[in-house]
């Protein structure tokens, strides 16, 4: 998604800027660009590509100098990626960076091309450009107070006047933003990772609100361009987390990291032995009012939700429907007073889910966040709120974020099950024990992770690969599919192994490869009669299964042991290998691991 940076202050914006966006650079982007007050004047400098395009053209055309500004890195939506769609957009006076999407732009464009205004870009954003321009009377915050009610969407946006040059001021409504302060420097990004370096003090703007940034400070405004008094936070990331700390990518490094997130976001939930979320508003009692459990997330959130419903339904008895967020919101639900609605969210930005949850509430379920990002707004909005502690997650294929996902849904389902009476304290006790121990499960796994790198080279030649297994394990196929696809660019689907056999075996041949998932013992016959189905069909088949599990020589080509562990928990453990041979297949494709194609981080469009 993109990205905006902005700053005043002393430093060299140019550089600010830069430094801001190549840490946004994780969100995904197409093009680039920036504006500098330079002595007075705004200069614009922008690029379609990387941003290494957009220093190698302010290389030949010279970089703007000055010390008041704003950046970009842009997603297309509306009009193609190009050079003259990139931001910053200029209406005349007033140059505005954007991310987010204006819904009822055209009607705008339309009214404004009436008045004689005309366009260069194709862009959504040009238009809130024009209409800042067309409005402004001298007055930056009435204009924008004016402007913004007239706008339909989610935006936030970074703009700048030419007879204020040294002032950036801002206004977001649903899109991330927040703004940095300095010492004598103030900042907007939109996450805090772009402006870690310079400070770690920042506010958190509200829906509508308008900021100033000077050299003197940060003034805040509410719609009607009142003045507000916010709380100044802190963030307690350091720069060493946000860098690769010796990995090759963000993704491996993150990989490596799973053992630490779990424990950081359980141990706080544990107290003598037992699940204890009643700091996220969550007690036995409210526990045990309700009646149906939906959960509600997109990608990989899903899948990890996906997991949750098995274990939900397995230890608490408790009905849970699964719903992809994108699709909840348009097909008349079934929810209501007395369903719990759990949304997961790493960003908790993407827009499918934020939308789904509004709309949850509305029908009069109470809501559940399960979020990394802290004060994002699927956070701020939900009703009871558990924060997953996976820290900044910058590689856009998710795998820290899914892990504590799944390790909260674990604590979740022991809890109902505690509280629905399904289990009893000891029991109770002795699945916490066992998640407990996951992390070292895990090390043990990344420290002897070489077999994955030869699977993964076996695959970098296939075209289309199937991913199958039953129960838990198709879960964990979900996942392990969506993460080869995603940064090997190498088709791929999940299927229940069972299903196979009612279409999709047709596709199999010796061109097919096919990963299978076998960690349930209860279903471990049964999957291992589907691979045969397989391999008598000339499929090449790797095998992830349990080290102890004696299976026929001629049944597999390639197997990955896992350590013994409960079934229970097996897909924390079976999913590391998962990841690490997407991981190593688009390393040895050559792609660009950390920031796949047509990707963005966090998704904030619907
Ligand atoms: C895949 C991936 C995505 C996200 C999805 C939801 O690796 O990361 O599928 O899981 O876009 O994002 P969040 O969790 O931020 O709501």
């Amino acid at each position: 998604m993109c990205g905006i940076v902005g700053y005043v202050g002393k430093r060299d914006c140019t550089e600010v800027l830069m430094n801001g966006l190549r840490k946004l650079e994780y969100r995904g982007y197409d093009s680039a660009g920036i504006a500098v007050f330079q002595n007075g004047e705004i200069t614009v400098a922008k690029s379609k590509g990387r941003l290494d395009d957009l220093e190698e053209r302010m290389k030949q055309d010279g970089a703007p100098i000055g010390q008041v500004g704003i950046g970009h890195t842009r997603w297309a939506t509306h009009g193609e990626p190009s050079d003259v769609n990139s931001h910053p957009h200029s209406g005349g006076r007033v140059t505005i960076v954007h991310n987010g999407i204006i819904e009822n732009y055209k009607e705008i464009k339309d009214f404004l091309i009436t008045k004689g205004v005309s366009f260069d870009s194709d862009t959504d954003t040009e238009v809130v450009a024009r209409l800042l321009d067309y409005r402004y009377n001298g007055s930056p915050i009435q204009t924008i107070s004016e402007t913004v009610r007239d706008l339909k969407g989610s935006y936030a946006l970074g703009i700048i006047f030419a007879d204020h040059p040294e002032q950036v001021y801002t206004v977001r409504c649903e899109s991330p933003l927040i703004v940095g302060v300095g010492e004598l420097e103030s900042f907007i990004a939109s996450d805090v990772l772009a402006i870690i370096e310079y400070t770690r003090n920042y506010y958190l703007l509200e829906h509508e609100e308008i900021a100033v940034l000077g050299r003197d400070g940060v003034h805040i405004y509410d719609a009607f361009g009142q003045p507000v008094q916010k709380e100044l936070k802190t963030a307690d990331w350091d720069v060493e987390t946000i860098g690769k700390g010796g990995y090759a990518h963000f993704m491996l490094k993150e990989i490596h990291e799973q053992p630490t997130a779990i424990r950081n976001t359980i141990r706080p939930r544990i107290r003598d032995g037992l699940p204890n979320l009643e700091e996220c508003g969550i007690t036995l009692e409210v526990l045990r009012a309700f009646r149906h459990i939906h959960i509600i997330a997109c990608g990989t959130a899903m899948h990890a939700g996906t997991v949750g419903k098995y274990v939900i339904e397995k230890l608490a008895c408790v009905q849970v429907t699964v719903d992809i967020a994108s699709e909840f919101r348009y097909r008349d639900p079934l929810v209501g007073e007395g369903d719990l609605v759990i949304i997961i969210s790493q960003s908790g930005e993407t827009a499918d889910s934020l939308v789904a949850m509004r709309l949850a509430k509305k029908l009069g379920a109470k809501t559940l966040a399960i979020v990394n990002a802290m004060g994002s707004s699927i956070a701020r909005e939900a009703d009871m709120l558990i924060y997953t502690y996976a820290g900044p997650e910058i590689a856009v294929a998710s795998t820290k974020a899914y892990m504590v996902q799944i390790a909260v849904m674990y604590l979740f389902a022991f809890e109902l099950a505690l509280a629905v009476g399904k289990i009893d304290e000891t029991k109770c006790r002795s699945f916490v024990h066992l998640l407990e121990q996951t992390p070292d499960v895990i090390s043990e796994i990344l420290n002897h992770k070489e077999q994955t790198q030869y699977i993964a080279s076996s695959l970098i030649t296939a075209d289309s690969l199937l991913y199958i297994g039953r129960g838990l394990d198709y879960a964990l196929s979900m996942e392990g599919s969506l993460k080869l696809k995603e940064i090997s660019y190498i088709h791929s689907e999940s299927y229940a192994a069972g299903e196979l056999k009612h279409g999709t075996i047709s596709l199999i041949t010796e061109n097919m490869p096919v990963i299978a998932v076998a960690t349930q013992k209860a279903l471990w016959e049964k999957t291992i009669s589907n691979i045969k189905e397989v391999k008598a069909r000339g499929a090449k088949v790797i095998l992830v299964c349990r080290k102890s599990d004696v299976v026929d020589k001629d049944a597999v080509d390639m197997r990955f042991g896992l350590p013994d562990f409960d079934d229970m928990l097996m897909p924390m453990i079976a999913v590391v290998p998962l990841q690490l041979i997407a991981y190593y297949t688009s390393v040895l494709k050559g792609n660009d691991v950390d920031k796949p194609r047509n990707l963005a981080k966090s998704v904030t469009v619907e």
